[in-house]
C-alpha cells in the first residue's frame, strides 16, 4: 500500500506481508511488524560474529542506494547509510539541494526519475510533506520502477522511526508479555512531531494499550491522529500534569520542540520545568519502566538520565541500524535467507565481529 498524499488515507497497492514502498505507517499490520522485528534481531545477532558481518555484506552487492536528504539529519541518515553497507549495498546521496539539478529548474518528478536510473531504492527526506509519496506514486508509473522509502516527510510521517520504536518497546516489554496492554505516555510537541504521529499509526496492532499525550496545550496532538485512534478503539487521555501521570506508564516517549517549524518563537514559550524529564522524574517512573526519545534532544531530556538503565534512546538509536537493514531485506526479499539460518554456526566459524556488540 501507498498513501495518496502525507494526510490521506492510505491507499491499496497489495497486500499479505510484502513490502515496497515505505511510506505510510497506517499499512503496517502485526504479522508484518513481528516479522521485521525478529528478522531485526536475527541479523543484529548475524552481525555479532566476523563470518557473519561477511554473509550479511554478500546478500546485496549490486545493489546501489540513493540517499535524497535535503532536510538534516543525523541518525536516520547515519543508520540508513551503514544499513546498507552491512548488507554490502553502495550508496549515494544529494543532501545539499544547491549541487542538485533541481537549481536549474529540473523538477521534481524528473529528478526521482532520474535517481532511478541509476540505483536500485530511493530513502528521502523532505521539508516539504507528501513528497516521498508522489515519488512513490511516480514510481509506480515507469518501467522499471525502484522502491522508495519515506526517511521523514514534513511533520507527518517518519515511518521507519516507528519501525524502530516498536521494536525497542518490544525488546524492552519481552519480559513483560511485549507491548499489548502497556501503558505509553508520549511528551512534548506531539502536534508537530512526526515521530510520535507515526508510533501512534502502529498502536492499532498492540491489544489493550493505552496512550497518554502530555504536552502543552498550543502542542496537542492533532485532530487527525486522535480521530485515528477513535476509530481503533485505544483509548487516550491528555494531561499536562507529567506528574501525576508519570507512575502509570511502562514507557514514556519524550520529544522535543520541532522549533523549526515556529512562525513566531512559539517554541520558546514552553515551560520545560513542566514538560522535561530529569533525576526527579525518574523517582516517579516504574522500576521497569523506560525512557525513549528519538533524539536530538533539547532541554526536555536532562543528560543526568542518561545513566539510569531506563534510558532506552540510545540503543534506540542503534536499533534503527538494525532495523532499518531489516526494511531493506524485506524490500528486496531476501528475509528467507535470513529465517532459517543457524545463527549459532557463525559465530563457532571463525569467533567474534570486534566491531558490533
Ligand atoms: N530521530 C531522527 O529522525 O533523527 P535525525 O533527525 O537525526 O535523523
Amino acid at each position: 500500500m501507498i498513501q495518496d498524499t502525507a494526510r490521506e488515507q492510505p491507499v491499496p497497492v497489495g497486500g499479505g506481508t510484502e513490502l515496497f514502498h515505505v511510506i505510510d505507517p497506517r499499512v503496517f499490520e502485526r504479522r508484518l511488524l513481528d516479522e521485521l522485528c525478529d528478522l531485526t534481531t536475527r541479523v543484529r545477532t548475524i552481525a555479532k560474529s566476523n563470518a557473519g558481518a561477511r554473509f550479511l555484506q554478500d546478500l546485496l552487492p549490486n545493489c546501489r542506494a540513493m540517499f535524497f536528504f535535503t532536510q538534516p539529519s543525523t541518525r536516520t541518515f547515519l543508520s540508513f547509510n551503514n544499513a546498507c553497507h552491512v548488507l554490502g549495498i553502495r550508496t549515494n546521496e544529494i543532501r545539499d539541494p544547491s549541487t542538485s539539478s533541481e537549481v536549474k529548474g529540473e523538477s521534481f518528478e524528473d529528478s526521482i526519475r532520474t535517481f532511478s536510473s541509476y540505483v536500485d531504492v530511493i530513502i528521502m527526506r523532505t521539508r516539504e510533506p507528501g513528497r516521498a509519496a508522489q515519488a512513490a506514486r511516480l514510481m509506480d508509473t515507469i518501467a522499471r520502477p525502484v522502491p522508495v522509502i519515506n526517511a521523514g516527510s514534513g511533520s507527518d510521517q517518519h515511518p521507519t522511526q516507528a519501525l524502530l520504536d516498536i521494536y525497542t518497546l518490544d525488546r524492552s516489554f519481552s519480559e513483560r508479555g511485549g507491548i499489548d496492554g502497556k501503558v505509553i505516555g508520549m511528551m512534548g510537541d506531539l502536534k508537530r512531531g512526526r515521530t510520535v504521529r507515526s508510533l501512534c499509526y502502529l498502536m492499532k496492532n498492540y491489544p489493550d494499550v493505552r496512550l497518554v499525550f502530555i504536552a502543552p496545550e498550543q502542542f496537542a496532538m492533532q485532530n487527525d491522529v486522535k480521530g485515528h485512534l477513535k476509530e481503533y478503539g485505544i483509548p487516550f487521555t491528555e494531561t499536562e500534569q507529567l506528574g501525576k501521570v508519570l507512575p502509570e506508564l511502562d514507557a514514556l516517549y519524550v520529544t522535543r520542540m520541532q522549533s523549526e517549524w515556529d512562525n513566531a518563537g512559539e517554541s520558546r514559550a514552553v515551560d520545560f520545568k513542566r514538560f522535561s524529564v530529569g533525576t526527579k522524574e525518574l523517582g516517579l517512573l516504574k522500576p521497569d519502566g523506560i525512557i525513549m526519545h528519538p533524539l536530538p534532544r533539547g532541554p526536555e531530556l536532562d543528560p543526568a538520565v542518561d545513566t539510569d538503565p531506563r534510558a532506552m534512546y540510545w540503543r534506540q538509536e542503534r536499533n534503527g541500524m538494525w532495523m532499518r537493514a531489516a526494511v531493506l531485506l524485506k524490500i528486496f526479499r531476501l528475509e528467507s535467507r535470513i529465517r532459517y539460518l543457524d545463527l549459532e554456526a557463525f559465530a563457532a566459524q571463525d569467533g567474534d565481529n570486534p566491531l558490533v556488540s
